[in-house]
């Protein structure tokens, strides 16, 4: 079967991926054979196609992918063909708490990911996607979805009633907006711009502080909030700071971007004098992804997709990430 997929060739950057036609192989025992129909960009996929994530000659880009099942190998019989799945981030991590072993394959960097057509993978790297959701928005889930979801449900037990402080516009930062409120928690967002921050009043933010206008957001946060429940952190050493004055008692920041750059500076005794937390996570397993689907089957989010672009316009996708119009998913369907 002739299909097309995207590579990235090295040394990387955005004019080093490239458009080719190959030719989709039979599934091995154990597989199944997937027609992706759609992926989404995140932050994590920019630094492998920008070429601050090195990967080998070729690399498939991209962790995220939803597609239908087209064939299915020897051995496998949880699902058939016809069966519309969803990718993982961390292909071998399947249950339980992460480890070394289960946690160094990831999609699009490691190992292929689903900037193609069509792919042969092992049955037990996939799950259903959520009824009533289309491949494009079922693309959006397995990285940016996931990753809040664990910060707010398995790992920060969100409660109705909490406060939740997310942080920019961004695809994760928004479905930490959708969960935090499916939830009951009160939310307080920041952003850098007024437009946006109409937009995140209007997908259910309770408040939002420009960034831009106040660089102690954090400070005013505690203020009127009295500390936060939960903070998810995306900015590293740009937002740490002011996460930990926005954090209350016993409270959690959960570190998950580095949108400001790898290392930062912390006055600690704020942190352990309210007895906070700080919590670094990467995306979830399988299983949390499963528990994750079946709590949008039952509350009927639905993801916020900015904009859709064909898989030959995969950089221009990129580019319009880069340039943080965008408020919550970009998309590429195929
Ligand atoms: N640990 C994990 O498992 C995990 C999983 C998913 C994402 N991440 C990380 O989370 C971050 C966001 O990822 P994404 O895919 O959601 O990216 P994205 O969709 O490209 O979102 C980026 C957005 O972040 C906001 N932003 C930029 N600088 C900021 C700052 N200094 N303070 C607050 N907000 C800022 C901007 O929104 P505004 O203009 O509204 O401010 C921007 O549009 C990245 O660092 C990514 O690597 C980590």
């Amino acid at each position: 079967m002739n299909m097309k997929k995207i590579i990235v060739e090295q040394p990387g950057g955005l004019e080093h991926l490239k458009l080719v036609d190959a030719k989709a192989s039979e599934p091995m025992p154990g597989e199944v054979r997937v027609r992706w129909r759609a992926t989404s960009l995140n932050y994590h996929d920019l630094l492998v196609a920008n070429g601050a994530i090195p990967v080998a000659d070729g690399r498939v880009p991209m962790s995220d992918g939803a597609g239908e099942i087209d064939a299915v190998g020897e051995g496998v019989d949880h699902f058939k063909v016809g069966d519309k799945v969803m990718s993982l981030f961390f292909p071998n991590w399947l249950s339980g708490e992460p480890s070394l072993k289960t946690t160094s394959d990831i999609s699009g960097e490691t190992v292929d990911g689903y900037a193609s057509q069509v792919s042969c993978v092992n049955a037990k790297a996939l799950t259903s996607m959520p009824e009533n959701y289309s491949f494009a928005e079922a693309a959006t889930l397995p990285c940016a979805a996931l990753t809040a979801w664990r910060a707010l449900v398995p790992a920060g037990n969100i409660k109705a009633g909490d406060t939740v402080l997310i942080q920019g516009s961004g695809g994760m930062s928004i479905f930490g907006l959708q969960f935090a409120k499916a939830a009951g928690a009160y939310v307080y967002a920041t952003t850098s711009n007024n437009e946006k921050a109409e937009k995140l009043l209007e997908l259910g933010a309770d408040e939002v502080i420009n960034y831009k206008e106040d660089e102690r957001w954090g400070k005013t946060i505690a203020h009127r909030s009295g500390g936060v429940n939960h903070v998810l952190d995306v900015g590293g050493p740009a937002t740490l700071s002011q996460a930990v004055e926005a954090v209350g008692y016993g409270g959690q920041v959960t570190l998950i971007g580095i949108l400001g750059g790898r290392k930062a500076e912390l006055v600690l005794p704020k942190l352990f004098f309210k007895h906070a937390s700080l919590n670094g996570i990467a995306v979830g397993s399988r299983a949390m992804q499963t528990d994750m689907i079946n709590a949008i089957n039952v509350s009927g989010l639905k993801p916020v997709v900015d904009q859709e672009f064909e898989l030959a316009e995969l950089a221009d996708a990129f580019r319009y990430q880069s340039s943080a119009k965008h408020v919550g998913k970009i998309v590429l369907t195929y």
